[in-house]
């Protein structure tokens, strides 16, 4: 964060105070003995683990974890659009700050997480003081002022950003029919990776989306980047989310898109890993009464499986993978706890509700 250096300082400094603090006093409640092997050093020669954090993780038991099982950090929300800069002129920086300073005091790396997606965004970047939509320029004005902002303030601390989010329609269309697409149709995606490459040259720039293992959706992801490629854009890597379950999960299916995104000769990153062990839904509801959501012997059993699959085929292609994320620290707290069912508790990672490892972590470690 070169551009802000004394109040960079000063936050990092307080925050390293209060991590030492706080890791020393929960260690000693919570978890004195370090788990062994870790997920970092088993995979130093493969790819960077890293995991999506909230302001609650970097003090307490998960930051110990946090510090003792994985090199990289993600921001699971205070990057957005939404909650880093709620108003046209307006930023909040300070838990964002945070995120970085609790990496550079543990060395570990940072994915900037996400410059540009259609969801957790404020009204304010579509309308104007009318209330009307803005047009296509004014658009592209506010995006390159956020993303310009935003880069310069976190260049050097954050070495690769999700630069665009899920544009790629599920659906029979190609693109997600969003506000962003509404008004400048597909060209806006271009922009945003040519103005986040200006922000910082040396950041690595990638597409980021869900289901990339579908194989319609792998290929539409495969033609808008080829096409992006072909013209000269900056993009150096796809960002394959990895929210998969223990029902559906396809190996075979894995490898056919490595392979292909690997043909475009980009780098691959695995950036919100979790094994749900319900199968997907469309659509949000809340928990039925009669709903078990015990983590039971065979969900576990299912789940070390697909654990188990997945990491075979990341190691192989591990000259292709950089990083491996996943999305949040331990079953203590999955967004998945409340989607697409609220109140349904999750048990997607490693690590179990005292952040304890699981034996799928075991299954992780030992190969
Ligand atoms: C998507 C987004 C993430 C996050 C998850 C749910 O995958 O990319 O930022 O919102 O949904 O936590």
């Amino acid at each position: 964060m070169k551009t802000f250096p004394s109040k960079s300082i000063s936050y990092g400094v307080l925050l390293l105070i209060f991590n030492c603090f706080s890791t020393t006093a929960s260690g000693f409640f919570f978890q004195s003995q370090p788990v062994t092997p870790t997920l970092k050093d088993t995979y130093a020669e493969y790819f960077t683990i890293g995991a999506s954090v909230g302001p609650r993780s970097l003090s307490g038991p998960d930051s110990i974890l946090l510090s003792q099982q994985f090199s990289s950090i993600t921001a699971e929300n205070v990057m957005k659009m939404g909650p880093i800069h709620p108003e046209i002129d307006r930023y909040e920086w300070q838990w964002a700050d945070a995120v970085t300073a609790f990496a550079r005091s543990h060395h570990m790396k940072v994915r900037g997480h996400t410059l540009c997606w259609h969801n957790q965004t404020p009204d304010w970047l579509y309308k104007d003081a009318e209330g009307q939509t803005i047009s296509k320029d004014e658009l592209y004005q506010r995006l390159k002022e956020h993303i310009y902002t935003v880069v310069n303030r976190y260049k050097g601390d954050v070495y690769a950003w999700d630069v665009v989010n899920e544009v790629i329609s599920d659906g029979e269309e190609f693109f997600r029919n969003s506000d962003l697409y509404k008004i400048s149709g597909e060209e806006y995606i271009a922009k945003v990776f040519q103005f986040a490459h200006e922000a910082d040259p040396d950041a690595l720039l990638f597409y980021n989306d869900y289901n990339t293992i579908n194989p319609q959706k792998r290929e539409k992801i495969y033609q808008m980047v080829k096409t992006l490629l072909d013209k000269g854009i900056p993009i150096h890597g796809i960002g394959m989310q990895g929210h998969w379950n223990i029902y559906s999960f396809s190996e075979e299916n894995l490898r056919a898109s490595i392979e292909r995104f690997a043909s475009l000769g980009l780098q691959i990153q695995i950036t919100e890993l979790d094994i749900s062990v319900y199968p997907s839904e469309s659509g949000r509801r809340s928990k039925r009464d009669d709903e078990n959501d015990q983590f039971t012997p065979a969900k576990e059993q299912k789940q070390i499986e697909v654990y188990d699959q997945i990491f075979k085929v990341l190691r192989e292609y591990k000259d292709v993978i950089t990083s491996v994320t996943f999305w949040n620290v331990s079953d203590r707290h999955s967004w998945l706890d409340n989607f697409p069912v609220r109140g349904r508790k999750n048990y997607p990672l490693l690590f179990d509700e005292e952040n304890q490892p699981k034996k799928a972590f075991y299954e992780v470690v030992n190969f």
